[in-house]
């Protein structure tokens, strides 16, 4: 009897109770939200009501995420971006046949939602992905929208939403920017999908393309390495008769991510981390310079890793080669031979290329490529051609008219294309593979001589004119920025000799911090009372001229709470300094490899100083213009700041990169025994995966205390990294910890920081995780692969005998490394 009434109680009450939860997330005909008002999705993860961003005091009706902190209140849509409320009369109703309307104290409608439908019962609800809808509450299908505002979307492009064409109505869900943070009216940018021809996705400002995703090619936008099977989300790209679209949803959809067009025009992703209340930069679309539409014209070629960045494709030249030395490669490139259409063209295949514009294109999915390049033939307009899809060996053509333009090279994840070409070009190119390798031996070696030459003219012209303090100027000459923000970017103090004589008690003996094949470094006070850390180089140093440059062109642009901050430079006649911000906690090294200092350092600190690192070394390799790989990261380059967190320094060494798993070929081995990848000590190769190598060691030195060069133990061979493999393996991985931190013993956080760092040193490059999946694993409980063995686990045989004899001689006269002694 009891059963039965529970039964019933549950049954008759239930429905009630659920409705009366769901009733908070909707609006209902005539019903209306004040200013101060909201309604929540039913699962509480958006907000919908009036706010005002940034500074601004205008009211806007938004939506917003729920569950994020309100100090950083994050609004995903914008119904009157244009038309902002200035008081706090707004009100939104629901009125009918079926529209949502935005209403002043005026009465006058600042915003509509303009259905075209009508319904008999309308009913708007914020539902738990974002999207505010309207339905007709009639309707017993609640997948029938007649309005969403997911068809509008402002600037940010949410898990769920299609971002595209529907090609039956001509409907275009594009994201536009809005005007600055405190203005969500429409700004200058726009990001969109464009239908002529392949589509893709095109980024403008006003009617100007900025930057073009490229065509998909069955895994990816040619133009976008980055984007590949990853934690977070899962993408996909559809294109039949009806819609073209782009879509991802979140694996794990307690994960907030969203991808946004910024008032500066950058795509960008970012990842919600509970841990540390902030928004983590994932992915940012534009990679480089090279991601600037058709930076070099027509039948230009870019390449990040060259200098300069643009070439023109085999068998093209410099249309006007005037413009072309100074650095204006707009007019692009034209054919050294004239095509003769019926006379026997034929094609190069270039390989690992983003495929070039494909706004005068034509395609068939079924098609193959013996077929494609028949159907180019006999049209005099085709000027190349490509697979549609490059899954499964390819299938597919895609036929270009016109010219090739804004094309790009990869060192991976790249495609191939099939360029026109006259056969008598084709022949001399195929006979002279061996003129041409001179060619690019020679090319790079004139322009660094250049780029050099102007440097040094450059610093002349400032020696000259006597500068007085804070004088800005402008660095870089190598790169061609031609946005007014790049140049502000890289304007950097230049302070006057005096001063830092001045600050430094005349670079007096008693302030001089450190020492290091750059040169001395002294710490010193300026007049307002700011403490500095001066670099001064050397003046017999000739090699370290060049590392000052370097590190001058490297760091001018970084800024990042973990990189240690450049504050200005001085060059007076023969004077060459760097002046940095001033950190009194020394470096890490004297910390964790020191037993009495190593007290200080609970787990708690060092976990912050491992985090620490690997976002500012996360913002090197991904979030900053120049992509930058630092190529020495050891504990003697981390420095600490009176709250003992962490700044990454020394940038003498680092360069400057392109993609995302660029990699480069060096004679000159740099860096530091112990943290040295395998395959950049041995074959010179050095990538962001080496700076991951790098990090990994400092991980486990910093959990274990003890250095990974010169780590002894009495059972075996193996330097720190085979022994923490070892332990790892026998699931003793606590062993590792050092003793000085008994807090930590067996603390599961410590085990998995353990865990990430064998992940990073794994023999393989492309075993180990880039830096984005690091933090994420840092920050996030998701599942961490087994390691892989790790390279160089028994270092100490093969670096102290073999490796050094062959090379150590060369490396430590390269080995510019400073390391601050501290205060003395
Ligand atoms: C509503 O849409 C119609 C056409 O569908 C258009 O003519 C009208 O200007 C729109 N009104 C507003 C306020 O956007
Ligand atoms: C395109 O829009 C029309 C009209 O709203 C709709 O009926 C159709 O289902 C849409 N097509 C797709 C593929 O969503
Ligand atoms: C999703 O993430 C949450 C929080 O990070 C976690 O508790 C949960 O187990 C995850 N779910 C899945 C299916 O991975
Ligand atoms: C695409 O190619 C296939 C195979 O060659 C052919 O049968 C088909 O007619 C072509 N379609 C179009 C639209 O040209
Ligand atoms: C080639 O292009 C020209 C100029 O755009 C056009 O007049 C001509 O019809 C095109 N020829 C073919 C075969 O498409
Ligand atoms: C280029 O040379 C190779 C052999 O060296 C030959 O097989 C090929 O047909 C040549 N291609 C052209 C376009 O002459």
């Amino acid at each position: 009897m009891e059963t039965i009434t529970i039964f019933f109680f549950i049954s008759t009450f239930l429905p009630i109770l659920i409705n009366s939860s769901t009733a908070i997330d909707t609006i209902t005909l005539n019903q209306i939200i004040k200013d101060g008002d909201t309604i929540v999705s039913a699962g509480g993860n958006f907000e919908l009501g009036f706010f005002s961003p940034g500074s601004s005091k205008h009211r806007y009706l938004g939506i917003w995420y729920k569950k994020i902190s309100s100090e950083t209140q994050t609004v995903v849509w914008v119904a009157n971006r244009a038309s902002p409320i200035t008081d706090k009369s707004g009100v939104l109703k629901v009125v009918s046949p079926g529209n949502l309307v935005l209403l002043n104290s005026a009465n006058d409608v600042l915003w509509l939602s303009n259905m075209s439908s009508s319904a008999a019962n309308p009913v708007a609800q914020l539902l738990d992905t974002g999207n505010l809808v309207m339905r007709d509450g009639s309707d017993s299908n609640p997948g029938d929208y007649l309005w969403q505002s997911f068809d509008y979307p402002g600037d940010t492009f949410l898990p769920g939403m299609k971002f595209g064409i529907n090609l039956t109505t001509g409907l275009n869900r594009f994201l536009s920017s809005w005007t600055s943070p405190d203005d969500p009216s429409p700004g200058e940018y726009t990001n969109k999908f464009h239908s002529g021809g392949y589509p893709q996705i095109l980024m403008r400002k006003g009617s100007s393309i900025q930057f073009r995703s490229g065509p998909w090619n069955g895994l990816r936008f040619s133009g976008m390495p980055n984007l590949k099977p990853n934690p977070i989300y899962t993408f996909q790209f559809v294109y039949d008769q009806e819609e073209v679209y782009y879509k991802y949803e979140l694996v794990n959809s307690s994960v907030v991510s969203r991808m946004v067009l910024n008032p500066g025009g950058m795509i960008q992703r970012f990842t919600w981390i509970d841990r540390t209340q902030s928004w983590l930069l994932f992915l940012t679309a534009q990679m480089d310079n090279c991601d600037r539409y058709a930076l070099c014209g027509p039948y230009g070629s870019c390449n990040i890793n060259n200098s300069p960045a643009c070439g023109c494709l085999k068998g093209f030249e410099p249309r006007f080669a005037k413009e072309w030395d100074v650095a204006d490669w707009s007019n692009g490139c034209v054919r050294k031979t004239r095509l003769e259409c019926g006379n026997g063209d034929g094609f190069l295949k270039v390989s690992g290329l983003k495929l070039p514009d494909t706004q005068h294109s034509w395609f068939n999915v079924s098609m193959g490529l013996e077929e494609c390049e028949r159907v180019c033939l006999r049209n005099c307009n085709c000027t190349g051609y490509a697979n549609v899809d490059i899954r499964d060996g390819g299938s597919g053509c895609l036929i270009w008219f016109g010219d090739l333009i804004d094309i790009r090279e990869y060192a991976e994840n790249g495609q191939d294309l099939y360029v026109r070409m006259a056969a008598s070009e084709l022949e001399k190119l195929n006979s002279s593979s061996a003129k041409r390798r001179v060619r690019i031996i020679t090319i790079p070696i004139s322009l660094v001589g250049v780029v050099l030459l102007i440097l040094f003219l450059f610093f002349q012209v400032r020696n000259k004119r006597k500068l007085k303090r804070v004088g800005m100027t402008r660095f870089n000459p190598e790169r061609n920025y031609n946005d007014e923000n790049d140049r502000k970017d890289i304007e950097l103090p230049l302070f006057d000799f005096a001063t830092i004589s001045k600050a430094t008690d005349d670079f007096s003996i008693s302030n001089k911090i450190g020492e290091g094949g750059f040169g001395p470094v002294y710490k010193g006070t300026l007049e307002e009372g700011q403490q500095i850390a001066v670099k001064r180089l050397s003046k017999s140093s000739r090699q370290g001229l060049d590392e000052f440059k370097n590190e001058v062109l490297c760091i001018a642009k970084l800024q990042h709470r973990n990189l240690v901050k450049l504050l200005g430079c001085c060059i007076e006649e023969e004077e060459r300094m760097l002046i940095y911000e001033y950190l009194p906690n020394k470096s890490l090294d004297s910390f964790i490899f020191d037993e009495k200092q190593s007290m200080l350092l609970d787990w708690p600190k060092r976990f912050n100083i491992i985090n620490g690192i690997a976002r500012g070394l996360l913002y090197l390799h991904q979030d900053s213009r120049l992509r930058v790989i630092h190529r020495d990261l050891k504990a003697g380059n981390i420095l600490l700041d009176n709250e003992m967190n962490p700044k990454i320094s020394d940038f003498g060494m680092a360069r400057s990169f392109g993609g995302n798993e660029t990699q480069a070929n060096t004679t000159r081995v740099v860096g530091t025994y112990g943290y040295m990848s395998p395959e950049y000590a041995i074959d010179g190769l050095f990538s962001i995966k080496s700076d991951v190598f790098s990090f990994g060691v400092l991980v486990l030195e910093i959990i274990s205390g003890k250095k990974n060069r010169g780590f002894y133990h009495p059972d075996h061979n193996l330097n720190l990294l085979g022994h923490a493999w070892n332990l790892h393996k026998e699931g003793k991985s606590s062993e590792l910890i050092d003793t000085s931190m008994a807090d930590a013993c067996n603390h599961p956080e410590v085990i998995r920081s353990i865990h990430i760092g064998l992940l990073c040193v794994q023999q393989s490059p492309e075993d180990r995780p880039s830096m984005s999946s690091v933090v994420l694993m840092f920050c996030t409980d998701m599942v961490l692969p087994q390691p892989k063995q790790p390279g160089f686990f028994s270092e100490r045989k093969l670096l102290d005998a073999d490796y050094s004899s062959s090379k150590a001689e060369s490396h430590s006269a390269n080995l510019l490394t400073v390391t601050f002694l501290g205060p003395r």
